[in-house]
Order: structure tokens, then sequence, then C-alpha cells
């Protein structure tokens, strides 16, 4: 059997590491935070994500699942190595690789045999062949060898465990054939499945991954701009997105306009390709439009709430009621979520800003220090609305379909209902209680 080490739990190594043990691998995962693999080894997740922490129960009871602070440890017991570490964006736009370097050295200075070492994280072009050579380099003399392989994860936060167990495609780059075949090994369910497995060089896998989530990007800024024009000419955004849609070649996903796309992928790594394009001489436009277009949304988004609840020119005396923080349902990460920036514009116009998440206020409260103190945090959204002249959905998460909305509009001071997220265009008692505005239509406020 295949031992199995992950280097890092954020999200993509935590999320890894459970299901590979759910296949019955031994997997051992090693973070630097003792806290966190303290309160991993009972069990607790650090994130909120769907089905994690009955994967991890599973995993600890099982035995096939442990979690260490040890490098030593992760690296001496395990084949095959995931390198799951952050690669957060610099000031600059460029990736930060200290974490990766971080571990590349500690597999180094531990390895104790022949080793598959794996790019999980998202690294820019050349990554893994500059692991490679640096630990050829710091082998040297020994009697121990490493392949390195990149293999981008694919996977999307709120849905990360069944995209994990059911992924559109499993990327490998190496060219040795002993580690393909022991990745084969590890997703050998993957391979009874038939997902689709793409074998290929280092440089191309670890661009399949930069120019999966540009383009989904670019998709969504192209949607979000013909939103702000559709509004201008009469049309509505989301019969545009169905026509477009039932085009196979288009396809209707990611045309979901909205108040920008956020988390911690996208705006990063548009970035970063961009920024490797640059180091290579190449500029790359049509990235660097959607990055624009992504800011312009989100201003524009402040400039209609403006236009629609100002007095003498600004939001003074205005209270607006943010429903959602996260960057998208289902999960509590509000890592370069649209709302902060609005928030932050609404509140330099003037306004007073209440916010109610159902998952995403724990974590704004920790890390939004100075917005924090100039907000008010709510337990629900119908005390949220309490008192508000407007109600600013920010976050698609379902529980707010359900709202019992006479009641909520009986509690405010207004009736303005701007949908970031076009949840309601089809729900006429929505549009009977509110003055209400959608994204991308005119004709309903
Ligand atoms: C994204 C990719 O979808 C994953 O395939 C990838 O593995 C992941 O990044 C990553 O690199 O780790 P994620 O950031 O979890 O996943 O979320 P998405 O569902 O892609 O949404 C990203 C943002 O785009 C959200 O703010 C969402 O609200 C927005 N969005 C998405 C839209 O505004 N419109 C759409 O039609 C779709």
């Amino acid at each position: 059997m295949v031992n199995v080490g992950v280097m890092g739990t954020g999200y993509v190594g935590l999320v890894h590491g459970a299901v590979l043990s759910s296949y019955g691998f031994r997997v051992t995962c090693m973070d630097v935070d003792e806290h966190k693999i303290e309160r991993l080894n009972q069990g607790i997740s650090p994130i909120y994500e769907p089905g994690l922490e009955e994967l991890l129960h599973e995993g600890l009871e099982k035995g096939t699942l442990s979690f260490t602070t040890s490098a030593q440890q992760v690296v001496q017991s395990s084949d095959v190595l995931f390198i799951a570490v952050g690669t957060p964006a610099k000031e600059d736009g460029s990736a930060d690789l200290s974490y990766v370097w971080e571990v590349v050295q500690q597999i180094g200075k531990y390895i104790n045999g022949y080793k598959v070492i794996v790019s999980k994280s998202t690294m820019p072009v050349g990554t893994s062949r500059s692991i490679a050579l640096y630990l050829d380099g710091s082998l040297r003399g020994t009697s121990y060898r490493v392949d390195v392989a990149s293999n981008p994860e694919f996977l999307r936060q709120g849905k990360a465990v069944s995209d994990s167990l059911a992924p559109s495609r499993v990327v490998i780059g190496t060219e040795s054939e002993e580690a393909k075949e022991l990745l084969k090994t590890v997703y050998a369910t993957h391979l009874e499945q038939d997902v689709p497995f793409l074998f290929t060089n280092w440089e191309s896998s670890e661009m399949i991954k930069y120019a999966s989530n540009s383009f989904l990007a670019v998709k969504i800024s192209f949607i979000n701009e013909l939103a702000l024009l559709s509004e201008k000419v009469g049309a509505r955004i989301q019969d545009i997105a169905t026509g477009m849609g039932m085009d196979d070649r288009i396809s209707p996903h990611f045309l979901q306009a909205g108040p920008g796309y956020g988390g911690s992928c996208f705006p990063k790594d548009t970035q970063a390709i961009v920024d490797v394009g640059r180091k290579n001489g190449e500029e790359l436009y049509v990235v660097r439009a959607a990055i624009a277009a992504n800011d312009k949304q989100k201003a524009k988004m402040v400039s209609k709430i403006e236009e629609v609840l100002s007095f003498d020119g600004t939001l003074k005396g205005r209270t607006i009621a943010i429903w959602g923080l996260a960057f998208k349902p289902d999960t509590d990460d509000i890592r370069y979520a649209p709302s902060y920036e609005i928030i932050q514009e609404l509140l330099s116009r003037g306004a007073s800003v209440k916010v109610y998440c159902p998952q995403g206020m724990r974590l704004a409260k920790q890390q939004w220090t100075e917005l924090s103190s100039r907000i008010q945090y709510c337990d629900s959204e119908a005390e949220c609305a309490q008192k508000a002249d407007a109600i600013v959905l920010m976050t698609e998460w379902e529980q707010f379909r359900t709202s019992s909305w006479e009641k909520i509009v009986r509690t405010m001071r207004g009736n303005v209902f701007f949908d970031m997220r076009n949840m309601f265009t089809e729900d006429s008692v929505v549009r009977q209680w509110f003055q209400y505005y959608p994204v991308g239509s005119s004709e309903y406020g």
C-alpha cells in the first residue's frame, strides 16, 4: 500500500488528505500550526466545508488519517508527498513561494528513500522544475532519489469534498514513468470512475491550472460587463446568459452576473499569470482586462446603491443591511470577498452598515479588524434588516430564499432590495414587497 503525506492543511491539503484516507491509504498530514493540528486530531475542522468533518472522523476512527507538526515524520513515513501549502499573492501580484521552499528544504533534509514529490498548490510555471533541480542538488552524493510531479487541484470551496471525490479531470505533469505509475495507484478510484486523465510535462500542468482559473475569471468579467450594458439598453442579463449557454461551445457555466468574483483563487491567480507573462515578455491583455473589469464591477455596484439611496450626494443617514459576507455560499471564506470593498465604500460615503452572514462572520470579526469596529454584526438576516433603508444581498446563501419577507419589510425603514446575485428575479413575492434591483436588468426598480 502506498503511504501518502500532505504538507499543509489548508483547503486543498486537508480535503485531499481526508479524501485519500477514505480510499484506504494511510495519510499523514503536516502543518506548522500546533493548535490547528491539535484540533484536527480531535476531528475538528478549521474550515467550514460541507462533508469534511465526517471524513475527518472516519479517517481518525479507522486510523487511516493522522495529523502532525513534524516534517520529519511526514517525509519519512510517505512514498508520495503532496505539497499543499499556500502560495499567496505578494504586493506586486507575483506568487509568494516562501512556504513552498520551506517544505521543499525539509523534504531535502529528512528524505530517507525514493519518493514522488507532488506540487498540489497552485504554483507558477517553472516551480516544479526548480523543485526538482533543488532536490537533485541536495540529494547528490546520497543513494536517495525523488521524482517531481505537478498535479493541480481544481476543487471549488463549498463543494470541495464532492469535487475531490468526483473531479472533472486529473492532470499530472511529469516525465517519470515511475511517478506516473505511483500516482495512478493513488488515483486508482478515479481511473475506475473513468475520470479523464491528462499526462503532460511540468510546465503545461502548472499552466493548465492558471489558464483554467483565468479563463473562468474572464467569463465572469465578460458577463458582468454585459450586465452593466444590459441595464442601460433594456436587456436582461440572465436571458442573455441562457441564450449564450445554449451553444455547447460557450456552455452555460460561469455566466452568472454578480458583484465581481472573489475568493482566494481567481484574484490571486489572474494576477500571478499576468506577472508570469510579464517576466517572460508577454503582456496578457485579456486577463488584465478581466481584472480591471472585476474592479469596475464592484465600483459600479456601489454607484448603483448610491444612485438609489443617496440624498444630497451622500449616503449619510442611510442604514444598509448586507446579507452575506463570504465570497460565495457554503464557505466561511472571506478572502477577497467583494463584500469587503463594497462595505468599505458604503461606509466612506457615510452609510451605516449592518451585516449578517451564515458562516462568514467569525473570520470577518477576526480579520477585518479596522472595518469590524465600524459595522454592526447581527445574528440573523431579519435582525440585520431591522430599521435598514435597504438590503444588499451579496452572497446567495440558500437560507435567504425562505426569509419571511412581509415580516422583514415591516421592521425596515425603507423597502429597497439590491440583489447582487439575481437570486430573486423569478420570485414575485420578493418583488411585491420591495423596490427590487437585480444585476443586469433595469426593468424591476
Ligand atoms: C475556483 C475554481 O472554480 C476551482 O476550479 C479552483 O480549483 C479554485 O478556484 C482554486 O483555484 O482553488 P472557488 O474560488 O472555490 O474555485 O470558487 P468559484 O465557484 O469558482 O467562484 C469564484 C468566484 O466567482 C466567487 O466569488 C463566485 O461568486 C464568482 N462567480 C462564479 C460569479 O460571480 N459568477 C459565476 O458565474 C461563477
